[in-house]
């Protein structure tokens, strides 16, 4: 039985620790591929260098190209320019639309039964650009960051309450822009409402630390950040590889879902071998709905800055 075969585009901080996270699992091969010469190859190995201390097998093969990733059970997309200073994540839309588009089709061209997870900034423009790239059905084409998001949230409510990150429960959905939505309603810690433990005005702040969660990493590091994205991508790939159905947060082609047509946005979805499995309606408060809706009209925006057919 052959190992399962995964492929990350795009060898800079994201796609990188991305790789780690995967190969540290040692369930797959994976092989990471990026234009600029030796980068993929010098990633690989280092990060197999460690696997003989930490405990993995050292099947990470970084490449320059793509021959190599052929029948590829799952490709991973980070391939971009990240943003750094003031600029915002539309800002990156137009250069990214190029890079994304052509490597999606290199890409699946040698692996066309794969699903496909995009990274890429503005993220829930460049899945329109990696779907349309593709011509795949939803369910194998969507984006990472939900859970990122949501994970920032999390931790932050953890700091605030001085429970455990792993007992607080939170759903942040839309757009990964400033004006995603944390699902305060749907937030707990160790079961009990997050309104029960923090005031209203604290929950606020908390909620507009989270939108602007990944501002605060690129203010400090003058780039955006890789650690807790590359974490959040490994989440989506054991999902979908070990068939594990989890229902997690993820930018998903909504058609009619949440009243939301021909848009990505972020959703609960259900995670199996089959990618998206099924998106996971749940209720919302009347202000959570129209910020989400809020949320849609500003995702359109971008995406109506696409040069491909929008
Ligand atoms: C962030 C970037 C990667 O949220 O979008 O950190």
């Amino acid at each position: 039985m052959s190992r399962i075969k995964i492929t990350v585009v795009g060898a800079g901080n994201v796609g990188a620790t991305v790789a780690q996270e995967i190969v540290r699992a040692n369930y797959a091969d994976v092989v990471v591929v990026d234009i600029k010469e030796g980068l993929a190859e010098g990633k690989a190995l280092d990060i197999n260098s460690a696997g003989s201390v930490l405990g993995y097998e050292p099947r990470l093969i970084g490449l320059d190209g793509y021959e190599g990733t052929e029948g590829s059970d799952i490709v991973v997309i980070t391939a971009g320019v990240p943003r750094t200073g003031d600029m915002s994540r539309d800002d990156l839309v137009t250069t990214n639309e190029g890079i994304v588009s052509s490597v999606t089709r290199e890409a699946v061209e040698r692996s066309p039964d794969a699903t496909l997870i995009v990274v890429s900034n503005p993220l829930d423009a460049m899945c329109h650009v990696a779907k349309d790239a593709s011509g795949w059905p939803r369910e194998r084409v969507f984006g990472m960051a939900g859970i990122l998001d949501t994970a920032r949230f999390r931790t932050f409510i953890a700091w605030e309450t001085g429970a455990s990150a792993q007992d607080v429960q939170a759903l942040v959905l839309g757009g990964h822009g400033d004006q995603m939505v944390p699902i305060v309603s749907a937030t707990t810690v160790g079961g009990v409402p997050l309104p029960k433990l923090v005031s209203d005005q604290r929950i606020k702040a908390l909620v507009e630390r989270t939108r602007k969660g990944g501002g605060e990493v690129v203010q400090l590091l003058g780039t955006s950040a890789w650690y807790a994205p590359g974490a959040a991508v490994a989440e989506i790939v054991h999902a979908v590889a070990l068939d594990q159905k989890r229902v997690l947060p993820c930018t998903a082609h909504l058609e009619g879902e949440f009243g939301i047509e021909g848009l990505f946005m972020g959703v609960p979805v259900k995670l199996g071998a089959g990618g998206i499995e099924e998106i996971v309606e749940l209720d919302l408060s009347d202000e959570e709905r129209s910020e989400l809706g809020r949320s849609a009209e500003a995702v359109r925006e971008v995406v109506g800055v696409l040069a491909g057919s929008h």
